[in-house]
C-alpha cells in the first residue's frame, strides 16, 4: 500500500526545518477561528500543518491570558504550531524565547500578511516588509532565538502593500537568506485585501526565486481541485487553506485524498453538518474554560459558512445566529430536515470575508522610502499593541 501511495502522490511531504508533514497542506491561521477547537475539527479529517491564531508579540511577553490561550494545544496536537505578529524585532526575539524556552511549539510562522487597517496603520502586517531593514531584523531575531531550540520559523506575506510597492520577491529572498524554514504567499497585495481573485503567477513567480526552502501557495482554495491546480499552475511544495474551510472542517479530507490521488471526497448530509456543528460548538465551551456564554458567541459566526447551500429557512439561521446555550443550540438543530443530502454546487465556492479594494492604511510617510528612520523606529516600538487579525 505504501509503495502505491508514494507513486500516486502528486507531492512529496512538506518539510519544514526538522518537521515532516505528509500531507502538503497547510491550515491558514485565522483570527477568531483556528483555536484549538476548530483544530480539532479540521485535524481529524486529515493530514497537515494546522496553524493557530495570531498572537501578538507584546501580548505574549505581558503573558495575557488571551494570549497564552491562543498558543494553547491539546495533548494529543502534533506538530504544535503557532503564528506569532510584531513590529519591534527586540519584542519579537524576546516573545519567541519565551515560546521556544518554554516549550509551547514546535513550529513558529511570522505574520506578514494582515490588511486590517489598525495593524497597517501601525506598519504592521502585510505593509512592513516594504521596511526591508525592519523586516529583516525581526526574522533575524526569531530565527536567532528559535534556532537555538531547533524550531523551525516560516513567514507569511502577501504580494506587497499595492501593485506599485510589490515586497514579495525581496522579502521572501531575506527570510530565506536569514534562515526561515519556509515563505507563505497570499497572492494579493493589502490593497485588494480580500477581493478580486488570488494572482496565483505570483506564487509561481515566488517559486522560481526561492531555491531552498519550500513556497507555500495560498489565496482561493475552495476546494480539493483547486489546491491540485494552484500546484499545477505554480509549482508551489505545499498550500495554506483559510477561508475555503470555514464551515466545512472535512475540506482536509478532500485535500489528503487529492494529494494522494484518491478520488474520494466528503459529501455530508445535513445530519452530519449539524452533529458537527453541535462538536464544535461542545469543544468551543472546553476552549473557553466551560464559560459557555463566550463559547456560544464565538460558533454564532460559523453558522451560515456551515450551512450555506442547505435548505435551512430564514427563521432557524438567525436564531442560530443568536444561539446562547448548548441545550438551545441541541435543540434548534433537531428541528432541522437532517435527512437532507449534499445540495451540490451550492455548498461550494467563496465564503467568508471578501471586502472591496481600498487604499491601505500606512504610518505618514511610509511609503515614500524603504529604510527606516530613528524617529520611525521609536514610534513603532510604542505601536506593539495587542491587535488581533486577518
Ligand atoms: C477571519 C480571518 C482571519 C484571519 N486571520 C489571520 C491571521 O491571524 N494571520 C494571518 O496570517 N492571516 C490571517 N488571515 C488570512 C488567511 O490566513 C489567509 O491568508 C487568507 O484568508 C487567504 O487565504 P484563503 O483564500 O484560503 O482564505 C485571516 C483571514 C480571515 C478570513
Amino acid at each position: 500500500m505504501d509503495a502505491m501511495t508514494s507513486t500516486t502522490r502528486l507531492l512529496p511531504p512538506l518539510r519544514i526545518g526538522p518537521l515532516e508533514v505528509d500531507t502538503p497542506v497547510v491550515l491558514a491561521p485565522m483570527a477568531g477561528i483556528t483555536n484549538a477547537a476548530f483544530r480539532r475539527l479540521c485535524r481529524e479529517h486529515g493530514g497537515g500543518l494546522y496553524v493557530a491564531e495570531m498572537v501578538t508579540s507584546r501580548a505574549l511577553v505581558e503573558r495575557t491570558p488571551e494570549s497564552l490561550r491562543i498558543i494553547a494545544h491539546d495533548p494529543d496536537e502534533t506538530p504544535r504550531s503557532v503564528q506569532v505578529y510584531g513590529v519591534d524585532p527586540a519584542t519579537i526575539g524576546a516573545a519567541v524565547r519565551m515560546i521556544c524556552e518554554e516549550d509551547r511549539a514546535d513550529h513558529i510562522d511570522m505574520n506578514f500578511g494582515c490588511p486590517v487597517p489598525k495593524v497597517t496603520r501601525k506598519g504592521g502586517g502585510a505593509v512592513l516588509p516594504w521596511k526591508r531593514d525592519l523586516f529583516r531584523d525581526i526574522v533575524r531575531a526569531a530565527v536567532r532565538e528559535a534556532s537555538r531550540f531547533d524550531i523551525p520559523v516560516t513567514v507569511k506575506m502577501r504580494k506587497g502593500v499595492d501593485d506599485d510597492h510589490l515586497t514579495y520577491l525581496d522579502a521572501a529572498r531575506t527570510a530565506e537568506r536569514e534562515g526561515v524554514s519556509a515563505v507563505g504567499l497570499h497572492a494579493r497585495t493589502a490593497a485588494e485585501y480580500y477581493s478580486g481573485e488570488a494572482d496565483w503567477s505570483s506564487i509561481a513567480r515566488l517559486k522560481d526565486a526561492i531555491r531552498t526552502i519550500p513556497v507555500l501557495g495560498n489565496g482561493d482554495i475552495w476546494q480539493a481541485e483547486d489546491a491540485i491546480r494552484m500546484v499545477e499552475e505554480t509549482g508551489c511544495d505545499g498550500v495554506v487553506v483559510g477561508r475555503g474551510c470555514m464551515g466545512r472542517p472535512w475540506l482536509f479530507a478532500d485535500l489528503q485524498a487529492a494529494f494522494e490521488g484518491r478520488p474520494e471526497r466528503v459529501r455530508p448530509g445535513l445530519r452530519t453538518v449539524a452533529d458537527t456543528i453541535y462538536r464544535h460548538g461542545e469543544l468551543m465551551v472546553a476552549h473557553f474554560g466551560d464559560d459557555e456564554d463566550k463559547a456560544m458567541r464565538e460558533i454564532r459566526k460559523h453558522m451560515s459558512w456551515y450551512l450555506k447551500g442547505y435548505p435551512v429557512g430564514g427563521e432557524v439561521r438567525r436564531s442560530l445566529g443568536l444561539v446562547s446555550t448548548l441545550a438551545e443550540l441541541r435543540s434548534i438543530l433537531d428541528t432541522l430536515d437532517l435527512d437532507s443530502p449534499y445540495p451540490g454546487a451550492e455548498a461550494e465556492g467563496p465564503r467568508g470575508r471578501q471586502g472591496s479594494p481600498r487604499v491601505p492604511a500606512c504610518p505618514d510617510g511610509w511609503l515614500d522610502t524603504q529604510d527606516i528612520t530613528p524617529d520611525l523606529e521609536l514610534r513603532l516600538r510604542e505601536a506593539e499593541l495587542s491587535v488581533s487579525g486577518g
